[in-house]
């Protein structure tokens, strides 16, 4: 059959359910993420009936295949018999013991498929490959009437790393049984094999355990800030009710455990010690140091300073209680690994701790780095009394690493974990600049609040863990890559997934197909693919990669005007008259110069239809537009650039000093003006730090060498640090001065005061904007 004539069939038949089944035929292209490493297409299809038999050699095949054709009992209303030993079979499973591990050869041919695997994870990734070739609607929970065909295709697959993890916090947002599941059987259709558990952190304890109730009758529950975001909410104080939260009793873990290994997932639970240990310390406050004197809590926030209490390291009980929680931790996880996190154990309380300063010297320990090495190794040899191996962070690295202990490399770009690596240790990539979900995904004006920079799907696609560089005894000892969900921004299960997928489709493959074989093209359909399945589960995940990022610089008295979108399978429409743009508006091909106030709206299209959300960017000129800043940075560019921030510091569109005491820039307008009205754009965002300056001064001068002050400003402490996230001009009005060089000096306000959310830590001011009128 030609591709046009396949074209054909497939719209007789009613086959399209949606573009990607197109985008197939035409190209030809496998529409499986991740991409399998050899695939060829064949001449033909196979039709899934409820005559289609199975033959299965064991009892174990046929639990794998039970699992697939139940796709086909909810969303086509019939189900594939599945037979052990039988002769006659449309599709049959055969064990070839000379494969390697988790290796699946598939055969599809009109009215016949050949599986061979050499074990229970290489037959049951060949069924998410049929899964994935199937029309998306196989996800329905309700019936639909569609053909259930597969394309002819001959595939030899298996994965790059034996490690294909998923972190979930479900600590900071505790995510309910049901949409755990969902998750977990999203991440089986991406081949991905384990499940990393965030069971316990400052924000709550979410694991029964019978032998100390308190963990979960108060460690699982926190206070209610209400609309409050993560960064702006209050500690608890004592005696206030704590109605939020939940936790997963044995049973619920049982059955989690028992649905991920159905899909060849093993799921490894984290348990944090000695740090981010809030919310079992709020229980069982006996185990923190004694020095402590505050209340102890659940967190429901960033925590301040009480992210400081930790476990005591100098207290045997500490480990007493520890080992009895591993000890129905072992026991209800079967995972061979289990992960006591390590990160971030802040040493405030050890430092003064009588307890930890005598297990120092006792054990001859050099400081308190040396004391977490210590409690890490106590703990790790536990484990190893129960088979079991320890996973932890990278921080294990800053002292003697526990015997076998695997290493998470998630600092910057992980690189902590090759120092494990030199020592001989097994190490994960998880790095948190290209891994960490919790990032926005897209231009940020679009995006639900949350933390830092921005992941991208292409960022996470374009990663390879594997650095030039690296010694060559590195390489064997990567086990493989894991994408880390944090929870902090999350309020309800779909916030959970809108920041998991589509970017997990992207670890995927980097997990699983062979280094050198990306193309972004193809993983975009792929992946489109991928999305029509979540959809079809009713899986919430973001849009962003539709949406524009506009970079915006001045350029000696011009605005020039980047707009880009991570898909190039779109084009990018605008208008300058503010009129919403449509499929017949400008196309953007190349930058755009400005030189006046302009009203851009721009979008993306595809097949006619826009696609992405409308980007609203109002360029709009002032004296200082465009001009230069003298001995800029580049960031400077930001102050005259003619766009406005948002209300988040991280949009691209914000410069500041960070903890310079005093900052200076001079603007050049090119020529001399007159000046009458000098302004500053400042943001307040009180959860993150972000402050008026202590005072501001402005100078103008007509040769940059005599300046005159004509404007000062200084703030009290209650006008610095006000609560609430806004937007505030600091505005000087000038008596018509005339001058070319416009100077600002900002002195920074310093540490946020001790009735601040951040007591003592370091202000910041920042600046969207200088308006010179
Ligand atoms: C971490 O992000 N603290 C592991
Ligand atoms: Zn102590």
């Amino acid at each position: 059959m030609t591709k046009n004539n396949i074209i054909i069939a497939l719209l007789l038949t009613g086959l399209f359910f949606n573009s990607n089944w197109n985008a197939y035929a035409v190209s030809g292209n496998p529409l499986i993420v991740p991409a399998p490493v050899q695939m060829t297409m064949g001449e033909g299809e196979f039709l899934f009936s409820p005559n289609t038999v199975f033959a299965v050699e064991n009892r174990e095949q046929k639990k794998i295949v039970d699992n697939f054709t139940a796709l086909f009992t909810q969303a086509a209303g019939f189900t594939p018999k599945v037979e052990t030993g039988v002769k006659e079979a449309a599709v049959r499973l055969t064990t070839d013991v000379a494969m390697r591990p988790e290796a699946y050869h598939l055969q599809v041919s009109s009215g016949r498929i050949q599986i061979k695997a050499a074990d229970e994870q290489g037959f049951f990734y060949a069924l998410q490959t049929l899964r994935l070739l199937l029309p998306p609607v196989i996800e329905n929970v309700v019936r639909v009437d569609a053909e259930w065909k597969i394309p002819a295709v001959t595939i030899n697959d298996e994965p790059r790393f034996g490690y294909r993890g998923m972190m979930l916090d479900v600590s900071r947002f505790f995510t309910p049984k049901k949409e755990v599941l969902r998750i977990i059987d999203c991440m089986a259709m991406l081949k991905l094999n384990m499940l990393h558990f965030h069971l316990s952190d400052d924000n709550g304890w979410r694991l029964e355990i019978k032998k100390y109730p308190r963990l979960t009758e108060v460690g699982a529950w926190c206070v209610n800030r209400g609309d409050a975001t993560f960064p702006d909410r209050r500690n608890q104080k004592q005696g206030e009710p704590t109605p939020k939260g939940g936790f997963y009793t044995q049973e619920d873990i049982k059955e989690i455990v028992a649905y991920a290994a159905e899909r060849q997932i093993q799921v490894i639970p984290e348990i944090d010690i000695p740090g981010h240990s809030n919310a079992a310390l709020a229980a069982y406050p006996q185990y923190a140091c004694p020095v402590v004197e505050d209340f102890i809590s659940v967190l429901p926030g960033l925590g301040g300073s009480n992210t400081d209490i930790i476990y005591c390291a100098g207290n045997d009980k500490t480990f007493e209680f520890l080992q009895g929680i591993m000890d129905e931790v072992t026991e209800l996880f079967p995972s061979k690994y289990i992960h006591l996190g390590g990160d971030e154990a802040w040493k405030t309380y050890w430092k003064k701790c009588p307890l930890c300063q005598a297990r120092i010297r006792e054990e001859k320990l050099k400081d308190e780095e040396a004391l977490q090495g210590y409690f890490m190794n106590r703990m790790g040899k536990y484990l190893q009394t129960k088979g079991k191996v320890l996973m932890g962070w990278d921080e294990l690295t800053h002292s003697k690493i526990p015997e076998d202990a695997v290493i998470f490399g998630w600092q910057g770009y992980g690189e902590a974990a090759l120092k494990a690596a030199a020592q001989g240790h097994r190490f994960v990539m998880t790095p948190a600049r290209v891994t960490y979900l919790i990032r926005y995904q897209g231009p940020q004006w679009f995006e639900p609040l949350t933390y830092f920079g921005n992941i991208t799907l292409k960022d996470v696609y374009d990663y390879e863990p594997v650095q030039k560089g690296w010694k060559p005894e590195y390489e064997p000892l990567l086990m493989g890559v894991q994408a880390c969900m944090w929870t902090e921004f999350c309020n309800k299960p779909e916030d959970v997934t809108y920041h998991i997928f589509p970017r997990l489709a992207a670890l995927a493959e980097i997990a699983w197909a062979p280094k050198g074989t990306k193309d972004w093209r193809r993983f975009l359909k792929a992946m489109d693919n991928y999305t029509a399945h979540l959809n079809a589960k009713g899986i919430i995940y973001s849009e962003s990669m539709y949406n524009i990022q506009h970079t915006v610089t001045a350029n000696n008295g011009k605005l020039n005007v980047k707009l880009e979108c991570i898909r190039p399978d779109v084009e990018i429409r605008y208008t300058t008259d503010g009129m919403q743009p449509g499929k017949s508006s400008a196309l953007y091909t190349e930058s755009l110069e400005i030189n006046s106030t302009t009203y851009l709206k721009c979008a993306t299209f595809a097949n006619g239809k826009q696609i992405g959300q409308t980007l609203d960017l109002p360029l709009v000129w002032n004296k200082a537009t465009a001009k230069p800043i003298l001995n800029a940075q580049k960031i400077d560019n930001l102050l005259t650039n003619g766009v406005r921030g948002s209300l988040r510091q991280s949009d691209f569109e914000w410069r500041t000093w960070d903890a310079m005491p005093e900052a200076s820039f001079t603007i050049d307008l090119l020529q001399p003006e007159v000046i009458h009205e000098v302004a500053l754009g400042c943001l307040t965002n009180y959860g993150m730090g972000a402050h008026k300056p202590k005072s501001v001064k402005v100078e103008v001068s007509e040769d940059n060498a005599r300046f005159t002050v004509v404007g000062e400003k200084s703030f009290t402490s209650d006008e610095i640090f006000k609560e609430g996230n806004f937007i505030e001009d600091i505005a000087f009005k000038i008596n018509n001065a005339k001058a070319r060089y416009v100077r600002v000096t900002s002195r920074n306000a310093g540490l946020c005061p001790e009735n601040h959310l951040r007591p003592g830590q370091q202000s910041r001011y920042y600046y969207d904007e200088i308006i010179i009128k």
